[in-house]
């Protein structure tokens, strides 16, 4: 059953490729400049962590928010928590399992979410944590069955696709990797925050908010990539409130759209210390202005509810773009940061994102810290470990038992020193 959809699944990818005239040849990569991470709006150059603070990384968030992934509403909404149910016996008794649900309103209209944690029994204290949706419901994180289905999940399950059995995405989770390292691991069905699907807006998150009119949408106004990353931070807020967390320690993980969603979690959010993405791809990490793989105009055809609409006029016109996301990475500065490719990946352009993690360096060269030093890609499973990190691995599109410990290496060198 699970290789019938793969292949359909790659089929499906061939044909919208073959659509889509994507480039995948290297030799056809467009010359390009990429926009200054260290050169104003008004052309002074920026020299000192002071003046990137005060100065230009506003303007960087200011046009990320307004010309791609939306403006993210100042004003808050009510939430609240129930703790559903706690098990101090969790994974053959290595850990605590806790589900917590998460109830947004705004006082006339409700919506729930579902968090999973798993803490580590063994460690004593507060313990660092990892914190990231998953795809297909929580309870296909784990074959463990006390673990509850998503609230949306009649609204977006796929009928009879395998992966949103029970315990069909565990080779996403290392849990009991996770669990034996000493790390506490937070995760919620993305569905729960903003449905994947453009016309499932009303059970979004986004609903709740003041000023919410499905007939009118300003060119600025946010999207589902928004509400993900707007969701991460509220399952922060939430982290806050456990005596277990070490809050000075938290590390958002995002594969692929939860990959681009994680980098602008991480933009606006300096309560995550590392910040890391995995195969995210067009709108993640990768190159706009390369254009190999995924370009704007498809990924806008395709998914019309993830950007801001100001960001449809980038279509096939990515040169035209005042930022680029190297820039995206440089806002995570002095955090952490990692990005992950696979080699097959080549939708996701493995080599732009490696590229923007390269070209994020002098941000972090200001602070003193240490960038990755060559444009020159590092050699299958041979991560580069600074306070930028990356690495590639080989096989396709996924989250993999290799891609955690490359991350759990990369946080005990930064949270365990
Ligand atoms: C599609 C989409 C990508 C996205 C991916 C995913 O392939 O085109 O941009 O990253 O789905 O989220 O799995």
């Amino acid at each position: 059953m699970k290789t019938y959809f793969g292949l359909i699944t790659w089929l499906v990818t061939i044909c919208l490729c073959a659509q889509q005239n994507v480039n995948y040849d290297e030799s056809k990569v467009p010359a390009y400049v990429l926009p200054d991470l260290l050169q104003a709006n008004n052309g002074e150059k920026i020299t000192s962590t002071t003046q990137w603070e005060k100065q230009r990384r506003p303007e960087l968030l200011e046009l990320f928010a307004s010309q791609m992934y939306g403006r993210t509403p100042e004003g808050k909404i009510d939430v609240a928590y129930e703790t559903v149910t706690e098990n101090p016996n969790a994974m053959n008794g290595k850990a605590t399992s806790k589900q917590v649900r998460f109830i947004f309103s705004n006082g006339n209209k409700k919506i729930e979410a579902l968090l999973l944690m798993y803490i580590p029994n063994k460690t004593k204290g507060k313990v660092p944590v990892f914190v990231g949706y998953n795809f297909k419901g929580n309870h296909s994180t784990t074959l463990d069955t006390t673990v509850l289905y998503s609230p949306v999940f009649h609204l977006v399950k796929e009928p009879d696709h395998p992966d949103w059995e029970r315990g069909n995405q565990t080779s996403r989770w290392s849990y009991d990797n996770i669990i034996n390292r000493g790390y506490a691991v937070a995760t919620m069905c993305y569905h729960d925050i903003y449905p994947d699907k453009p016309e499932l807006r009303d059970h979004s998150i986004v609903s709740l908010f003041e000023g919410y009119d499905p007939e009118n949408i300003a060119p600025d106004e946010w999207q589902a990539i928004g509400a993900w990353a707007w969701g991460s931070s509220r399952i922060v807020d939430f982290l806050e409130t456990q005596e277990r967390i070490d809050c000075d320690k938290i590390a958002i993980m995002g594969h692929s759209r939860q990959g681009k969603a994680a980098l602008w979690a991480g933009a606006q959010d300096e309560r995550f210390r590392i910040v890391i993405s995995n195969d995210s791809g067009c709108g993640g990490a990768a190159l706009f202005r390369r254009k190999f793989g995924e370009t704007a105009a498809i990924i806008n055809k395709n998914f019309p509810h993830w950007f801001c609409e100001n960001f449809r006029q980038y279509n096939d016109k990515e040169e035209t773009l005042p930022v680029d996301q190297h820039q995206l990475i440089a806002l995570i500065a002095p955090r952490k940061v990692y990005v992950a490719s696979a080699q097959e990946d080549l939708w996701a352009d493995p080599r732009g994102e490696f590229l923007s993690a390269y070209h994020a360096g002098p941000v972090y060269r200001l602070y003193g810290l240490t960038a990755i030093e060559s444009d020159g890609m590092p050699d299958l499973h041979k991560p580069v470990m600074g306070d930028v990190g990356y690495h590639i691995r080989t096989g396709k599109h996924d989250v993999t038992e290799y891609d955690w410990e490359c991350y759990l290496d990369f946080a005990d060198r930064h949270f365990k020193n």
